[in-house]
């Protein structure tokens, strides 16, 4: 988490800075900072805040009155990993003369043992971070005649841990070093200036010249020069990166906030993602994913991973790939299945969700994967993302930058294209018909209109859910494809709404959660005719004889179910594997809504950050 921006080489750097710290904060938002050099007295001058949700706009009034700038500035937007969300804790952090100023995204490891070190030899670490003990050793290399960026690079080899770092120093004070091992780093050039940042959304709008930072590379940002070298010192030439979004991708386009507009993008998110996937005789094409259909024939098992919404997506095309593909088919938690010893070798697909292509622990679950020899796809919104780029193969969801928390356009869309994918192993391993392919992929062809109907519904799925907006409890129970359709829903409402909400099996409540059911408490069941309907129903009934107020998510037109629970969201039908698709819109809407009418920041819900690069 925490995002990165740094520039140098530019007349207006705070208000560059600024701008690329709030497109940043949804990487963390708990403290922010920044680092310059004041053109008078040519010292460095450390602004840090730490202001919960806000800290970047306080950030802002309080350098309104900085002095003239000099040379290459460096700022942070923070998730407090080590260390509590303080002003002593904010980057950037010094080192002991206050020369050197160093903001990093990610965990280093072994901090402590540095520390140690550090203070034995006399230095005075002033925060509780991990972050510092860099500063101090980039000072001791400095002290012994180094310069910056062979400084950074015999200071980046004793650290353990994933990391992205950016450095300026008043020894070279045009220039900005970065170095990265895991986390991401994107270099931007211009004719007359240099900039980095944690994403390619922060500098498309300054310049389209951007280059990726590989792992164990360092680079030197000089105003309109890049120099980069490898761990062991040997230059290296940067790889130029494809952008494919653009500025106004990134604004709120007179929405209140990012969420409500990225659940209205979600029929052109959807549409963007499937375009030129099905072919017109229901055949699939995925043009990325260069794994040929004999090689994904060949497969025993397929095992999907992720995290957050990308695990809920995950559960469904679990199920498609193992209706379809009539092969042997689980999903796991991204985290759980790197400390696992599951039986996982050559015989395996691992599809990995993961819409920024950087959660440190889908990152290194397809490491873990590959070093088992398993087959790797990751399904990834970030072209060239960090696991993108350390996969077998890849398929891109088209949804363009999603900047609220709570995913949304990404998830529906990795569900669409997880659909696709399930379709393809499926005709690869010839498990599906004809017949059954074209209903699938007309199904698919129609899923951007209906979840274009669903989203028209907005407002009234949101009248409902202000009817609850004071309710402390909600279960939301499913069965079959309706399970994730109830733990993505429960997520939505926890993470948004701060309500205390669990996701249930609707036949497994009977055995144990179903004594926490009474008057008060709110039960959300997905009771579309597709999905095992009559059995929901009975477990419904089960809530309802214990005082439980039901909502249900059910097909339009369905008076029967409408008649037996005290509110409906309608959505259109669709086949049980695609509803997920539509049904995620009214379970964003529900959320939303309370969250809402209890004051939070649906964008910036409190703890949370959207990339979580640390385990
Ligand atoms: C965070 C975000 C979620 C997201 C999850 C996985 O928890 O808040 O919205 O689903 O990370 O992120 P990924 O980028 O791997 O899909």
């Amino acid at each position: 988490m925490c995002g990165i921006f740094g520039i140098t080489g530019t007349t207006e750097p705070l208000g560059a800075i600024l701008a690329g710290l709030e497109s940043l904060e949804y990487r963390g938002y708990d403290s922010a900072g920044v680092a310059f050099f004041d053109a008078g007295s040519g010292e460095l001058r450390v602004v840090r805040v730490a202001e919960l949700t806000h800290s970047v706009e306080k950030l802002r009034s309080m350098v309104a009155d900085a002095p003239a700038i000099t040379g290459a500035v460096i700022g942070h937007t923070r998730w407090a990993t080590h260390g509590a969300p303080t002003e002593r804790n904010a980057h950037p952090h010094v080192d002991c003369t206050g020369n050197v100023a160093i903001v990093h995204n990610g965990i280093i490891e072994n901090h402590r043992e540095l520390a140690e070190a550090l203070l034995a030899n006399g230095h005075v670490l002033a925060s509780d971070t991990d972050t510092e003990v860099i500063a101090h050793l980039v000072e001791a290399e400095l002290a012994g005649g180094q310069g910056l960026r062979e400084a950074v690079r015999r200071s980046m080899a004793i650290l353990r841990g994933d990391f992205a770092l950016a450095i300026v120093a008043l020894v070279e004070p045009d220039a900005i070093v970065v170095a990265r091992r895991t986390s991401p780093i994107v270099i931007g050039r211009t004719e007359n200036s240099g900039l980095v940042a944690s994403d390619i959304a922060a500098l498309v709008g300054a310049t389209r010249e951007l280059y990726l930072l590989g792992d164990d590379e360092i680079a030197e940002i000089r105003p309109g020069s890049v120099e980069a070298c490898d761990l062991a010192g040997n230059p290296v030439e940067l790889r130029r990166l494809e952008v494919t979004w653009s500025v106004a991708d990134a604004k709120k386009d007179g929405y209140d906030d990012f969420m409500s507009k990225e659940i209205h993008e979600q029929p052109h998110a959807i549409a963007q993602t499937l375009l030129g996937r099905i072919t017109g005789d229901g055949e699939t094409e995925i043009e990325e994913l260069t794994i040929p259909p004999a090689k994904l024939a060949s497969y025993r098992r397929v095992l999907f991973l992720g995290c957050g919404s990308s695990y809920h997506a995950a559960l469904v095309g679990r199920q498609s790939v193992e209706t379809w593909g009539k092969i042997h088919a689980d999903a796991d938690i991204s985290s759980e299945f790197r400390y696992r010893l599951s039986v996982v070798g050559p015989e395996t697909l691992v599809v990995a969700v993961s819409q920024s292509g950087e959660t440190v622990d889908s990152l290194h679950a397809i490491r873990e994967a590959r070093r088992r020899g398993a087959g790797v796809i990751t399904v990834s919104n970030v072209v060239d993302s960090v696991m993108a780029r350390e996969s077998d193969g890849v398929c891109y969801t088209h949804a363009g930058p999603e900047i609220g928390v709570a995913s949304t356009k990404c998830h529906t869309a990795q569900l669409a294209l997880l659909q696709v994918l399930a379709l393809h192993i499926a005709r690869a391993r010839g498990t599906i018909d004809e017949a059954e392919a074209r209903v699938v992929a007309d199904g698919l062809e129609s899923a951007a209109a209906l979840v274009g109907q669903a989203v028209a519904r907005a407002a009234t799925y949101m009248d409902v859910a202000r009817r609850f907006a004071t309710v402390d409890d909600v279960y939301f129970l499913g069965r079959r494809s309706g399970l994730p359709i109830a733990m993505e829903g429960a997520l939505k409402l926890k993470e948004l709404a701060y309500v205390r909400a669990e996701a249930y099996p609707a036949g497994e409540m009977k055995h144990g959660p179903i004594s926490l059911i009474k008057p008060g408490v709110v039960v959300l069941v997905v009771a579309t005719r597709t999905g095992l309907w009559e059995k929901v129903m009975a477990n419904v009934e089960e809530m309802r004889a214990r005082g439980a107020t039901i909502v249900a998510i059910a097909d339009d037109g369905d008076d029967e179910t409408a008649g037996l629970v005290d509110a409906v969201l309608a959505i259109p039908s669709t086949l049980e594997l695609l509803t997920p698709i539509v049904a995620a819109v009214p379970n964003q809407c529900f959320a939303y809504a309370i969250a809402r009418a209890r004051g939070n920041d649906v964008d910036r819900p409190r703890n949370l950050a959207k990339v979580v690069t640390v385990e």
